[in-house]
């Protein structure tokens, strides 16, 4: 039930549902094994299990995009009955996976980046994602240890290193309750888990 809760079937990105339910076709065991191979945590995935027999393009409006405010990216978590605490451990996801320059490019403009960006880690992120370049290549989510599942995400946010804009607003966005639960992720290895 936990992980029920922790990734509602039929709305968050392909990614995220093939971490943790079966999609209609999908290998239903492939992304719990890979996050056991990054040192996350293991548990039993009936085989042959489906969730859903169809696919409903119709809900996906309801999926967050990286450009998101704060208030939106809330709201549509709120939508489904996940909470603050949801939204930033769900998040933690990102600590491992790739984006592509598309998703985060708008914060690294030229005269007026994205203020909640550390300088350095701007600087390499305008080599990698250049005005002009391409819109598809990849990046790492998680800069430090990026094929690692572990608490390092929550640890970049507080140090400006979060790659999607919806991420970094968790810890940069004043007064907002998610702040909180960034530093306690941060400072407790297993408390992102879910
Ligand atoms: C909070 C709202 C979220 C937003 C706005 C978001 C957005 C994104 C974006 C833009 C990408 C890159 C996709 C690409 O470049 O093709 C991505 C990748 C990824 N996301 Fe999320 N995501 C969110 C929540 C989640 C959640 C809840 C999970 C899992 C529980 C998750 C797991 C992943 C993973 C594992 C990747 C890497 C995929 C790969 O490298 O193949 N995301 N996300």
């Amino acid at each position: 039930m936990i992980m029920r809760k922790c990734c509602p079937p039929g709305w968050l990105h392909s990614s995220v549902t093939l971490s943790v339910i079966s999609s209609p076709q999908g290998c239903i065991y492939s992304r719990p094994e890979y996050l056991s191979r990054a040192g996350g945590p293991t548990w039993q995935v009936p085989l042959g299990r489906r969730d859903s027999t169809t696919a409903n393009a119709a809900r996906t409006s309801d999926i967050p995009s990286p450009f998101e405010t704060f208030e939106n990216l809330s709201l549509k978590f709120s939508n489904k009955e996940l909470d603050s605490t949801d939204l930033v451990a769900l998040s933690g996801a990102h600590t491992f996976g790739r984006s592509q320059c598309q998703f985060f490019s708008q914060r690294l403009n030229d005269t007026n980046p994205d203020p909640t960006l550390n300088p350095t880690y701007l600087q390499t992120l305008r080599q990698a994602c250049p005005p002009g370049g391409n819109p598809s290549r990849l990046n790492n989510l998680d800069p430090t240890t990026p094929d690692d599942f572990d608490n390092n995400y929550f640890t970049n946010l507080q140090n400006n290193s979060g790659l999607l804009a919806t991420d970094q607003m968790l810890f940069s966005t004043s007064g907002a309750d998610t702040v909180a639960i960034v530093n306690r992720s941060s400072a407790n290895q297993s408390a992102h888990r879910c």
